[in-house]
């Protein structure tokens, strides 16, 4: 595995890792101790660690989880919250935007594949970018849960908004209220993650759906990605307007040209099967 590059200093190390491993950048929150709850510090980090890999071409795909046992456990108690209870409302401000930048506002709109890899602790905050990130996959004994009920606030920032994207809306309700924990088998029956696979597969589950990824023309995969987020608000002809104009956009702009190619493989050549397999790129 491939550590950062010695010619760059690199913005990640203090509460955050990554490592790269053929195309995948494995992104830890790295506060095993204070089981990666989301402090001050990961915020800075990974909104650097964002522009970072956006550039970086050992990144094809970012994969974020957490160190040791937990994924994330939310926001931190007393990093986040507490100690900004004095602050002035201005830095708290600019403080809270960045979360929001990293956690959804960029992350949903991230120019490269991102998955989440849910290996334990998954609680209130961790929500938001988890539902961020494209796709998501969990330990079968992952433990998920909204918890902020059982501590007297509501779940803000857009956890609320996020889990009603993906669950529904008597999920949502039904966790919001109660604060009950489930597993990660749940979590893909709720679709809150895409699949729940045993914590030994974990790792190479997520490499695999990776791989995938990287088997795809980036340029049209960033537009597929980009159009599903925006058309999921849009009603049917503005979504069809939208659709034919960045169809447009896709074929204009690829340098790859991959919707003549593989059309040319296909009708032409003969040589594949769309339903069945992608193109031969390059
Ligand atoms: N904020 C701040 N500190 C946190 C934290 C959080 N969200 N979650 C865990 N920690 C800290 C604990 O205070 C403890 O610190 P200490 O060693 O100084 O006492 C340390 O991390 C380990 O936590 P502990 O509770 O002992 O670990 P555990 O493995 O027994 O339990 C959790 C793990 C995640 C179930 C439990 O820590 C927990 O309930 N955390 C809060 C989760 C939550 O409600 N998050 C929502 C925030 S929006």
């Amino acid at each position: 595995m491939q550590q950062e590059n010695a010619s760059k200093p690199s913005p990640w190390g203090e509460n955050v890792s990554v490592e790269f491993e053929d195309g995948i950048a494995w992104v830890s929150l790295n506060r095993p101790q204070r089981r990666n709850a989301i402090n001050p510090g990961i915020v800075w980090e990974m909104n650097a660690i964002m522009d970072a890999l956006e550039e970086d071409e050992r990144c094809k795909v970012m994969v974020v989880t957490g160190s040791g046992d937990s994924f994330s456990a939310g926001m931190d108690l007393k990093e986040y919250f507490r100690a900004q209870d004095g602050v002035p409302p201005i830095q708290r401000e600019r403080l809270f935007r960045a979360n929001a930048a990293w956690q959804w506002r960029r992350m949903m709109y991230y120019p490269k594949p991102t998955i989440s890899m849910v290996n334990g602790w998954c609680f209130g905050g961790a929500f938001q970018f988890l539902v961020g990130s494209d796709l998501a996959v969990a330990a079968e004994d992952a433990t998920f849960g909204l918890s902020e009920i059982n501590w007297g606030i509501i779940p803000a920032g857009v956890v609320t908004k996020a889990v009603l994207q993906v669950m529904s809306f008597r999920d949502a309700m039904y966790y919001i209220m109660t604060g009950e924990t489930f597993d990660g088998r749940k979590a893909a029956e709720l679709k809150l993650v895409n699949k729940a696979v045993p914590r030994d597969d974990l790792r190479e589950a997520t490499r695999e759906l990776a791989k995938t990824l990287m088997g795809k023309n980036p340029f049209v995969l960033r537009q597929a990605k980009t159009a599903c987020r925006f058309t999921a608000d849009l009603s049917w002809d503005q979504a069809a307007e939208y659709l034919m104009a960045k169809s447009d956009q896709t074929e204009f702009r690829d340098p790859e040209n991959g919707r003549n190619v593989g059309m040319s493989q296909f009708l032409d050549e003969k040589s594949f099967r769309p339903g069945l397999e992608g193109y031969r790129r390059g």
